[in-house]
């Protein structure tokens, strides 16, 4: 088992929650939608402007279809190219994630309600598109109310810690969670207890506390693929990385996990830690069973509960400390 030091700056940034594929689905279908706008802009300007001669003639305020004529028209190519930048800009922002994806977001709202002064033909488009594009924005403030909750024992202002864990039979997301509960109890810190799979980007996350049970050697997909999608986002702050896996009395297997040297270069992380786990077998379906009978693996919860919050109170004093 490894515990592993380098020194990591402490980043501090805007609060900004992240939701799960679907959020991240609806934000590449956004972006995808206002890039593509932009080159119809472009095309229209390119093949001939009076294509927009028409587009207010249903508007249902009449200056709107004044305006359209007497200030649009007369500059069409160059608002038209205007339109097209400001439709990239809003697509490009969309796509950038982080705050940026708000802007982006807020931006294409405030379009679509344009678009709906222009006719209710607009409305067949734009409401299901404003419906869609504010449920994004609201997973975007991390408005789940398992979040919310956590994030209502923080004090005002505290640093934000993102505590994630992947888990198969429930044991290591109960290290998590007792992770989170002794950095906002002890520490006061802003701790948040999020499933590595319901993770996007750990953007407003001013450190992370990263984990996995152990099967077969490895940590779980969920875990890796977190590694994997935000990298280089990890490495930027603090990072503390543990194992949960070995049981028995004294917990075997002794060797660290087999990818954990991989994680630790990719996330620059300050230590790797390896917790005792919890082996129920009434919760391991036919093939685990099997495996961990054929192999006279112990049953029984291994987990050192203070050896646990010990952990967390250091990763705590180290960020309060800046150290
Ligand atoms: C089929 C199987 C394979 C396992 N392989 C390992 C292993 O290679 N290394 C290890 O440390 N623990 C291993 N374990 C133990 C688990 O990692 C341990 O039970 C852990 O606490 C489970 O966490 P979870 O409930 O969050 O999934 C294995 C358990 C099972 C059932």
């Amino acid at each position: 088992m490894t515990t592993q030091t380098t020194s990591q700056p402490t980043a501090t940034l805007a609060p900004w929650h992240r939701p799960g594929r679907v959020a991240r689905v609806g934000r590449l279908a956004f972006g995808v939608i206002f890039t593509g706008g932009a080159a119809i802009h472009v095309a229209i300007v390119i093949t001939g402007t009076e294509t927009y001669r028409h587009f207010a003639d249903t508007a249902f305020i009449p200056l709107v279809k004044q305006l359209w004529l007497s200030v649009f028209m007369p500059h069409a190519a160059l608002l038209g190219l205007l339109l097209a930048a400001f439709e990239l800009a809003v697509g490009l922002l969309i796509l950038a994630g982080g705050p940026r994806t708000r802007l982006g977001l807020l931006a294409a709202i405030a379009f679509h309600l344009g678009l709906m002064l222009f006719g209710w033909g607009f409305w067949f488009w734009s409401v299901p598109m404003l419906a869609m594009l504010v449920a994004l924005l609201r997973c975007d403030f991390g408005k789940r109310p398992g979040i919310a909750a956590q994030a209502a024992d923080a004090k005002e202002g505290a640093m934000r810690v993102l505590i994630t864990a992947a888990t198969k039979h429930g044991a290591t997301a109960e290290i998590a969670a007792t992770i989170g509960q002794t950095l906002r109890d002890q520490a006061g810190l802003d701790a948040t207890v999020v499933p590595p799979e319901k993770i996007a980007t750990i953007d407003g996350y001013d450190a992370v506390v990263l984990g996995s049970a152990v099967y077969a050697g490895h940590w779980l997909a969920p875990a890796k693929e977190l590694v994997d999608r935000t990298g280089g986002a990890l490495a930027d702050r603090p990072v503390w990385l543990f194992s949960s896996g070995p049981v028995g009395d004294p917990p075997k297997p002794e060797e660290d996990p087999v990818d954990i040297a991989e994680i630790l270069a990719a996330t620059k992380a300050r230590e790797h830690r390896v917790f005792a786990g919890k082996l129920d077998k009434r919760q391991l379906g036919f093939g685990e069973r099997a495996i961990v009978v054929g192999l006279r693996v112990p049953e029984g919860d291994f987990r050192d509960w203070a050896e646990i919050k010990g952990w967390a109170s250091q990763i705590a004093h180290s960020l309060r400390s800046g150290a």
